[in-house]
């Protein structure tokens, strides 16, 4: 089987690359423009196997896309590449609506002219899985969770993005009948991730004895799930999942924004303990809040576990101390993007 993955060098794409290859042997073709969050030294492991392919390119680009397609003839598509950062969308939109609403459809368009060019056994076996977010929900209170039939309230420029291009994705199934399955997912963490999310900002602050800056009163909160079982999530769904379906995928580990960063200085304490400070919390401080900072997510992910067997593989602080661990022994990795990031805080507008 031969996979069209967009994003392949990000944050997830980089696991499903490093999964669908290693793991179960897939042919892969890695689309990605290789913006800021794009790097190609997260997919090293497995860059040399002769069934990896890497096309640099935007899925913007009509001509471009529409040539990958019939170069590699692809069985299915895993859509991941979008600019993926809320407080980045706050403080310039503009590049959300092109690669996560124009992208989207580029893609949408040149899969629909390659997919109606198949064979019948081909065009059945088609698959287009559209990758998206629990934030197109828009916010919840203090109790409930998001499912399936959760009505769309986008609150922020990016989830408002993610929306447009969900309601592209859903047409292209229901108009054209391309065969479009469309996932909703939770916060993701783990390796890899660009140090302007939440996880790996507190981590190198807490290794660089620099403030940890918890937004508002830190009481937001957010329901996590490694990357790597969301990557088995797509798997799964990919092999399972019915044309047209919404999966929502989840972690079952909702936590409230403080309890996660002090989750964080605990794993750090008991890792590399600091004689400079009594503990990482000390470096904890409270800056000005996100604007429009959605209060909590939680997904139920009832469908996917009941109809297609999936469950998440582990439990949050398992997963938490695993990812600390990981940032300590990959220097390299956070240190080469240090180099033209600078943590600067985002997202005041
Ligand atoms: P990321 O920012 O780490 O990676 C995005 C990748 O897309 C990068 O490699 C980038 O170079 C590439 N890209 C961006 N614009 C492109 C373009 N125009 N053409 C080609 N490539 C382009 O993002 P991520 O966190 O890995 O998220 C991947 C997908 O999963 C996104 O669609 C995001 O909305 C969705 N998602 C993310 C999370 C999360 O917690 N990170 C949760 C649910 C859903
Ligand atoms: O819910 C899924 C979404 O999760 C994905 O669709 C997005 O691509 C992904 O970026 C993520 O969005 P969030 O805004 O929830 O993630 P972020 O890591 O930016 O922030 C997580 C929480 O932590 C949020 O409540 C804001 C807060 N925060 C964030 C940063 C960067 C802080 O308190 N301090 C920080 O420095």
């Amino acid at each position: 089987m031969k996979i069209l993955i967009t994003g392949g060098a990000g944050f997830i794409g980089s696991a499903v690359v490093r999964h669908f290859s290693r793991d179960y042997g897939f042919g892969i073709i890695n689309l990605d423009k290789l913006t800021y969050a794009g790097n190609l030294s997260s997919v090293e492991s497995v860059s040399n196997l002769p069934n990896y392919i890497f096309e640099h390119h935007d899925i913007c680009d009509e001509a471009i896309v529409d040539r990958i397609f019939k170069a590699h003839k692809p069985d299915a598509v895993i859509h991941l590449a979008a600019e993926s950062h809320v407080d980045r969308s706050i403080d310039g939109p503009a590049p959300f609506l092109e690669t996560n609403v124009r992208g989207t459809f580029t893609l949408l368009e040149c899969a629909r002219s390659y997919w109606c060019g198949l064979p019948d056994s081909a065009r059945e076996k088609f698959r287009f899985l559209h990758v998206s977010t629990d934030e197109v929900y828009g916010a919840l209170g203090a109790v409930g969770q998001f499912t399936e039939n959760s009505q769309y309230r986008p609150n922020s420029p990016y989830a408002a993005s993610k929306a447009a291009a969900d309601h592209f994705a859903r047409a292209w199934y229901h108009t054209y009948e391309l065969p479009v399955i469309v996932t909703n997912c939770s916060n993701n963490y783990g390796p890899f991730q660009f140090p302007e999310k939440m996880i790996p900002t507190m981590i190198l602050a807490g290794l660089e004895e620099r403030q940890l800056p918890v937004y508002g009163d830190g009481k937001n909160i957010r329901d996590w799930l490694h990357v790597e079982d969301h990557a088995a999530a797509l798997y799964c769904i990919l092999s399972k999942g019915a044309p047209g379906e919404v999966y929502n995928i989840g972690g079952e580990a909702e936590r409230q924004n403080i309890e996660v960063v002090e989750g964080i200085c605990d794993v750090l304490d008991s890792l590399i303990p600091n004689g400079n400070f009594a503990s990482y919390r000390d470096l904890i401080r409270f800056v000005p809040d996100r604007p429009g900072h959605d209060y909590r997510y939680s997904v139920s992910c009832d469908k996917l576990k009941s109809e297609l067997g999936w469950n998440p593989s582990r439990s949050f602080e398992e997963g938490l101390t695993q990812t600390v661990s990981w940032y300590l022994e990959n220097r390299d990795w956070w240190q080469s993007i240090q180099k033209r990031y600078d943590g600067r805080r985002q997202g005041l507008g």
